[in-house]
């Protein structure tokens, strides 16, 4: 499969985005990263790590919410398997997802967690499709923009295939 983002450059851009996160958010106080399942676990992982280097204190937990029911195309409603496990009342936030689409998934984890008053929330994406969106996503750090085709590779997947890959790249349908 032809590689759509590479290796060397999500690597290289992920190194720019915690050095982007760090100078906007600051080393002050421990931040509660909340990452959305599944898709965003090899990007998570490689975040948090460039994170540490930058010796930004952190907390991780997982939310799992899907807006996907196995195919390519949104279901358009949100189901949740894995409710936060702790409140962002009080905390200082960042969300991290994979992919921002049409912006239904985001947007409901958002709203849910503004509800609850964190200091700050703030939200990364590691790929944002160009496309016009449907939701008024306010996303603070976004690796890369990409066209509007579904992506797998890097944690992203079909059906549970290609999350393995250490690249990005662009499917089809057939
Ligand atoms: P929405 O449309 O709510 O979708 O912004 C966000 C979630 O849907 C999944 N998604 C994708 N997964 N390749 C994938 O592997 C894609 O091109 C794609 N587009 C959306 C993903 O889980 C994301 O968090």
């Amino acid at each position: 499969m032809k590689p759509l983002i590479t290796e060397k450059n999500i690597r290289r851009r992920i190194r720019r985005l915690a050095i982007e996160i760090v100078n906007e958010m600051g080393r002050g106080e421990e931040t509660a990263v909340i990452a959305l399942l599944d898709g965003s676990f090899m990007f998570l992982a490689d975040l948090i790590r460039e994170l540490y280097q930058l010796d930004f204190p952190l907390t991780v937990n997982f939310i799992g919410v899907s807006s996907y029911q196995g195919n390519t195309r949104s279901s358009g409603r949100l189901s949740w398997y894995r409710r936060p496990p702790l409140s962002a009342a009080e905390r200082r936030v960042l969300l991290v997802d994979d992919i921002l689409d049409t912006g239904l998934t985001l947007n409901g984890v958002q709203q849910h967690l503004l509800r609850q008053n964190p200091t700050v929330l703030k939200t990364c994406v590691l790929l944002k499709k160009s496309k016009t969106r449907s939701f008024d996503n306010r996303v603070d750090f976004t690796g890369f923009t990409i066209p509007d085709v579904f992506v797998a590779g890097y944690g992203l997947d079909m059906n549970g295939r290609y999350r393995e890959l250490p690249y990005i790249a662009a499917m089809t349908e057939s």
